[in-house]
């Protein structure tokens, strides 16, 4: 007489920290989608869903720029021209251009400041907010925007079209030489910028990306893949949504 409640005490029990167990996995899982979701924000489906047509220019440009301002960025800059050169020339193997016309124009306001804050990961760019204030960093995007002038591109925000198993051969024949076969970058090949990692993919949209695929980064060894006369390089626009398909599936 005495088991029979405490079996059903048991029971209970069982049932019980079996709903605790359930309601921790939902949680831990909800965190875990919410997270992929968040990293996506920066250029996946956040932006194929609310941004089809792409920024306007005057979104991609937000900060004023001033003569005062720029003096100040470029006092600020001396602590970027060891790795990025002095006129933001870039050093082959060490730290990508910013001087370069396609860059410029493709890459917003916010994209800037926020890559020289938050830093890119697994580079030995570093997160700058540590050292410089917002408005410090504002300045030196500043400074860049009056020295090398662009207009903001039109970047094509809309869906990506092609597929990953076709952009994974497309990369590895033709981006990897440059890029590196896992997308590290310069610590693979002493060449082009990490384009497979997540540091760099989880900051740039889809348009972004297309938009220097497509014309090249003036200035380096990345040539337009639209367009050129070499049959290596000469891709399609799904060709090339393809290898932004890839990289955003294999992002590290
Ligand atoms: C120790 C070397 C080093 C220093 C110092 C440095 N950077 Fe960088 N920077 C890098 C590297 C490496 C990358 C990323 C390369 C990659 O993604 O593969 C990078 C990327 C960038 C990018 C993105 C460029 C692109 O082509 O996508 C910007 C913008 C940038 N840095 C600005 C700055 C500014 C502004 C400073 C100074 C406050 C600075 N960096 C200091 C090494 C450096
Ligand atoms: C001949 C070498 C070469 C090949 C091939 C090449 N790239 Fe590049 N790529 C570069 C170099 C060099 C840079 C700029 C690095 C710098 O500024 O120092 C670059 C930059 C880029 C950038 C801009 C990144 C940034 O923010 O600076 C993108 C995007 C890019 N490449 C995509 C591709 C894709 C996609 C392919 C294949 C279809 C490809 N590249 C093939 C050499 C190459």
């Amino acid at each position: 007489m005495e088991k029979k409640p405490s079996l059903k005490k048991e029971v209970i029990q069982g049932i019980f920290g079996a709903l605790v167990l359930i309601s921790i996995f939902v949680f831990i899982g909800n965190r875990i989608a919410g997270a992929g979701h968040h990293e996506e924000k920066g250029g996946g489906e956040h932006a194929e869903v609310h941004d089809s047509k792409g920024p306007s220019p005057s979104d991609m440009r937000t900060f004023t720029v001033n003569a005062e301002k720029a003096k100040k960025g470029k006092a600020d800059f001396v602590a970027c021209a060891g790795c990025h050169g002095a006129e933001g020339e870039g050093k082959s193997g060490i730290a990508p251009r910013l001087n370069s016309t396609t860059f410029l124009a493709a890459a917003s306001d916010a994209f800037l400041f926020n890559t020289i804050k938050n830093g890119r990961s697994g580079t030995t760019m570093i997160p700058w907010g540590g050292s410089f204030k917002d408005d410090q960093i504002e300045n030196i995007v500043v400074y860049l925007r009056s020295s090398f002038k662009t207009e903001a591109a039109t970047l094509d925000e809309s869906p990506l079209k092609g597929n990953e198993e076709e952009g994974k051969k497309l990369y590895s024949d033709i981006c990897s030489a440059c890029h590196g076969s896992s997308g590290a970058g310069y610590q693979e090949t002493a060449n082009g910028t990490g384009i497979g990692r997540m540091g760099f993919l989880e900051k740039t949209t889809n348009g972004f990306v297309r938009y220097l695929a497509k014309h090249g980064k003036t200035g380096t060894a990345m040539k337009p893949m639209i367009g050129a006369k070499t049959a290596v390089s000469n891709l399609t626009e799904t060709e090339i949504d393809s290898v932004i398909k890839y990289l955003r599936s294999q992002a590290w």
